[in-house]
């Protein structure tokens, strides 16, 4: 099987590359690292044997030009990310979301081998929804994808995945494409930078600050692993053509419950946490219904939070360096992996 995989250098595109290639795929990378971290790691990726990296800026439809169309299956991942882009980069942002979706249907439409076109949402395209009381929770997938105001930047991603939702539908009826759309939820790894809740905790843990904010609203966590297992399955699965997926995990977490899950992994369980509200226009609950990736895949089962953060702390490298170089080893087992 070959796939293309865009956003390759990503966090979930690197992990979803490396389970491809122990899979026995071939593989095609796309990215421009505008949004990458940990790029060393990418790299000796890249040295497999079956892996083809193109640094293209995916906005450029004629950058598109030396992709290979003989590919099974495409995994659509490349999108500008982050909460604070959303409002500085919001037309980046807004771009990197819909245009890429555009060119790659242009590109893939009618491609001979091509068996899955996989699109990547976000829970973030029904955020509205969900502060405005019109989504259940868990949320399923039918749920309405809303945003309250278009002066309000942080929706510069929402309403940009959203859109390329639109465009993937479209193009499965329009012109035949064989298209999937995975709605991931607060996916967490190895290689996440330190701007996600969980390494930006862990920094400030480590330097003796244990302040945090929006501690009463509530998230679910999946480990990356699993997330790409899903994302997987899911891009083989007959009876998901046309159709949209949630991928995520069902442990709903209030924030502070999770800092004390990370504290105690850490080794600093005894930690008094100095709780503050979240910042305005951050999202109070979140929370998939699973029930359908349950239901395809009875032996798909995300770990929970805890068994996740205790694979987090052992596998990446970037936090144990972290946690290497701080004064708190005591707690913890160091033994070098990488
Ligand atoms: N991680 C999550 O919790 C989460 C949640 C919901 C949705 N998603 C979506 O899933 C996908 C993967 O998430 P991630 O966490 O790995 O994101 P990421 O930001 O780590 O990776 C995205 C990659 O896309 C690349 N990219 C962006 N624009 C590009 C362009 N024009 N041309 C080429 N490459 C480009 C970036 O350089 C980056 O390496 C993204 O589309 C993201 O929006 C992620």
């Amino acid at each position: 099987m070959r796939a293309l995989v865009t956003g390759s250098a990503g966090v979930v595109g690197f992990h979803l590359c490396k389970h491809l290639l122990e899979a026995d795929w071939e593989v095609i990378g796309v990215d421009n690292f505008v949004n990458s971290s940990a790029i060393d790691q990418y790299w000796a990726m890249a040295e497999h044997r079956n892996f083809t990296h193109f640094s293209i800026d995916l906005n450029d439809a004629k950058q598109l030009e030396v992709l290979p169309t003989d590919v099974d299956v495409v995994f659509h991942l490349a999108a500008i990310n982050g909460t604070q882009n959303f409002y500085d980069k919001a037309l980046d942002v807004a771009r990197s979301c819909t245009i890429p979706t555009l060119n790659l249907i242009d590109k893939f439409t009618g491609a001979p081998n091509l068996s899955r076109f996989v699109f990547t949402g976000t829970s973030e395209s029904y955020a509205c929804s969900v502060e405005l009381g019109l989504a259940a929770i868990p949320t399923p997938e039918d749920v309405l994808l809303s945003i309250d105001n278009p002066k309000n930047l942080r929706w510069s991603y929402a309403a940009g995945k959203t859109m390329s939702e639109l465009f993937v539908l479209s193009a499965a009826k329009q012109c035949g494409m064989p298209t999937t759309i995975l709605r991931y939820h607060n996916t967490y790894g190895p290689r996440m930078g330190d701007k996600h809740f969980i390494p930006d905790f862990v920094g400030r843990a480590l330097r003796g600050q244990f302040e945090l904010y929006g501690y009463d609203q509530t998230r679910s966590f999946i480990y990356v692993e699993d997330a790409v297992d899903l994302t997987v399955r899911a891009a083989l699965a007959p009876n998901l053509l046309g159709d949209i997926l949630n991928v995520g995990s069902e442990e709903e977490l209030e924030i502070q419950k999770a800092a004390r899950i990370i504290l105690e992994e850490l080794g600093m369980g005894e930690q008094e946490i100095e709780c503050h509200p979240a910042p305005p226009g951050s999202v109070s609950r979140r929370c998939p219904d699973v029930s359908k990736a349950r239901r395809l895949f009875p032996d798909w089962s995300p770990r929970d939070f805890r068994a996740g953060v205790k694979q987090l702390v052992h596998d990446d490298l970037f936090l144990r360096q972290k946690l290497e170089g701080s004064s708190l080893e005591a707690g913890l087992e160091l033994e070098c992996q990488h």
